[in-house]
């Protein structure tokens, strides 16, 4: 069957678009939680009992994406991105990761839905602002002056994820839906493909192997994001 070439493409993110880059995943063997227990690193919960524990682990994961450097995924959206804005299309980029490698690679609009590891929120007042060092419990929030309230700007579990309509408006008004390097296994992440098959929109997953969800999507190419992705880009003219 021939189809149109998309003119409005929503591409979703995660883990396994930067495994290349060599920032972890979190459910593959060896990943990040299966070493670590993310309800004593990654909740409000063990935040407040355990600051310390939780900057630490963050201020290493800051300094994996300061360290790290785009891969051929991130480069190849970011193309597709200028490419079908060039033509009156847009690509919606909503990302579940907390580095900036879409961005560092050229992306122009990054919805990151889990938040930013460059990020920093205060607690107290609620303002963020970017921090590429170490967060400390010593640490004065340069807004409210309070000292101790400091934390990254991530999603934890049990918190909301960021920009929850914009991304659900984005997705029905979009005609080709793309899942890259994601488990499907956190939602609401996971649910929009369910979203987006309900509208009738085309739906792909890229992936190394099967998601948890990989039977709700239309269609699928298996392999590395370094790989799969400027192959699907290039399969669609982008
Ligand atoms: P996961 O670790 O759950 O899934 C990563 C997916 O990427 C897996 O399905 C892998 O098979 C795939 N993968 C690994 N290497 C790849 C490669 N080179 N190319 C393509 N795919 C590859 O990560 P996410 O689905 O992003 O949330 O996890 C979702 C959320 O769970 C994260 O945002 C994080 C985590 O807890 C918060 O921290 C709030």
């Amino acid at each position: 069957m021939l189809r149109s070439p998309p003119q409005a493409v929503f591409v979703l993110t995660g883990a396994g678009v930067s495994a290349e880059s060599g920032l972890g995943t979190f459910r593959d063997a060896g990943g990040m939680w299966s070493r670590f227990d993310p309800m004593r690193l990654a909740t409000p919960e063990a935040f407040a009992e355990d600051p310390d524990t939780v900057l630490d682990f963050y201020n290493l994961r800051r300094c994996g994406v300061l360290a790290a450097v785009p891969n051929a995924a991130h480069a190849a959206l970011a193309r597709a991105e200028a490419r079908l804005a060039a033509r009156g299309g847009r690509l919606f980029l909503c990302t579940q990761n907390v580095d900036d490698l879409h961005e560092r690679a050229g992306s122009r609009t990054v919805v990151h839905m889990h938040g930013e590891l460059l990020k920093v929120l205060c607690q107290a007042c609620t303002r963020t602002f970017a921090r590429r060092t170490d967060i400390l419990r010593t640490d004065v929030c340069p807004h409210c002056a309070r000292i101790g309230t400091l934390r990254p700007d991530v999603v934890w579990f049990g918190e909301m994820p960021h920009h929850r309509d914009a991304i659900e408006a984005a997705l029905a008004g979009s005609d080709l839906f793309v899942a890259v390097g994601t488990s499907g296994s956190v939602y609401p992440a996971a649910g929009y493909v369910s979203l987006a098959r309900a509208r009738n929109i085309r739906t792909c997953e890229i992936n190394l192997a099967p998601s948890d969800n990989a039977d709700a999507f239309d269609e699928a190419r298996y392999g590395r994001a370094g790989e799969a992705v400027p192959a699907f880009l290039a399969e669609l003219g982008l």
